[in-house]
């Protein structure tokens, strides 16, 4: 059975969505950014609101029903992809040798650890220094962190690169961190008692990277790459075993750092806005 085309768009009419187009919502305050979800949220203020027309929707790339809105008048003004690296029993030994290499080599530069809730004021300063720096649209959006969603939870474990380099006395300061959103039942699927029995890794919850940021000055040195991988490492070792990335096309940067940990994209997302 074929999905009925869409209604033809008019101007300033809500769109009757197929099921593969989802108008944008409305984002809740420090919600997860979920680049593949279905309901991809937008900030209403912020300088996408400038770029976003109203009724825009993110879609699949390659739904049938997005063929249809280009068809009936609808552009892109944004595009993403979302990358899924999945670890078997057999790949494990390979996966953890290539995430501890982005870590270790940048050793002389960093220090790299999980962070705490201690961590949540340098976790807000960095994400402020660095709030205009993230490419994209909607689908790729970032959050700026509040006080409650800088601190780092069981469901929400961020990593983070402190640099070695330090005056005497001087607190570390924090080059780059990554967030991870861990779903309940991604937390219940994990068994640290038997790490090694992933009989079928699609069949558990992902773990998300909700962003990954580093310092300006610091970009370039395999700081991203390696707190991401840190962060996979120790969410192997829980027992995970998919985890779901994603950013915006015009990002070679993350797409890289992605590609690099073992990520493979699945899955390119379009924003279209309505004819005007
Ligand atoms: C995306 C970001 C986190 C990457 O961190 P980084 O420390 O600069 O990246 P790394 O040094 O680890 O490099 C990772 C890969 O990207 C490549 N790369 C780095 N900067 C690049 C650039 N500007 N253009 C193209 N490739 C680039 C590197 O060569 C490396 O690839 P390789 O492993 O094949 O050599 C960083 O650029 C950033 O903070 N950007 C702003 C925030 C953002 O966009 N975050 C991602 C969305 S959540």
């Amino acid at each position: 059975m074929t999905a009925a085309p869409p209604p033809a768009p008019q101007p300033g009419a809500a769109v009757d969505p197929p099921a593969a187009v989802v108008p944008l919502a409305a984002a809740e305050p420090g919600a997860a950014v979920d680049p593949h979800a279905a309901v991809v949220p937008v900030a209403a203020a912020a300088p996408l609101a400038a770029v976003v027309p109203p009724g825009a929707v993110t879609v699949r790339a390659d739904a049938p029903a997005t063929a249809d809105l280009v068809r009936a008048g609808w552009t892109a003004v944004a595009s993403s992809w979302a990358a899924e690296l999945r670890v078997s029993a057999a790949d494990e030994a390979a996966v953890v040798a290539r995430l501890e290499r982005l870590v270790a080599r940048v050793s002389p530069l960093a220090r790299i650890r999980e962070l705490t809730p201690a961590d949540a004021d340098a976790a807000l300063a960095l994400d402020r220094a660095t709030l205009p720096d993230y490419p994209g649209g909607p689908a790729t959006q970032h959050d700026p962190l509040t006080p409650t969603t800088a601190r780092p939870a069981p469901a929400r474990r961020a990593w983070g690169a402190f640099a070695r380099a330090l005056a005497p006395g001087a607190a570390p300061s924090l080059l780059a961190m990554t967030f991870t959103a861990e779903p309940a039942a991604a937390r219940a699927s994990a068994d640290p008692a038997d790490p090694a029995d992933p009989a079928d890794p699609t069949a558990v919850e992902a773990v998300e990277t909700d962003f990954t940021v580093v310092a300006r000055d610091w970009r370039g040195r395999g700081l991203g790459s390696a707190v991401k991988a840190a962060s996979v490492l120790a969410l192997l070792a829980d027992g995970h075993r998919r985890f779901r990335t994603g950013g915006a096309t015009e990002n070679a940067a993350s797409l890289a750092a992605s590609h690099a940990l073992g990520y493979i994209v699945d899955e390119r997302w379009l924003t279209l806005a309505p004819p005007v």
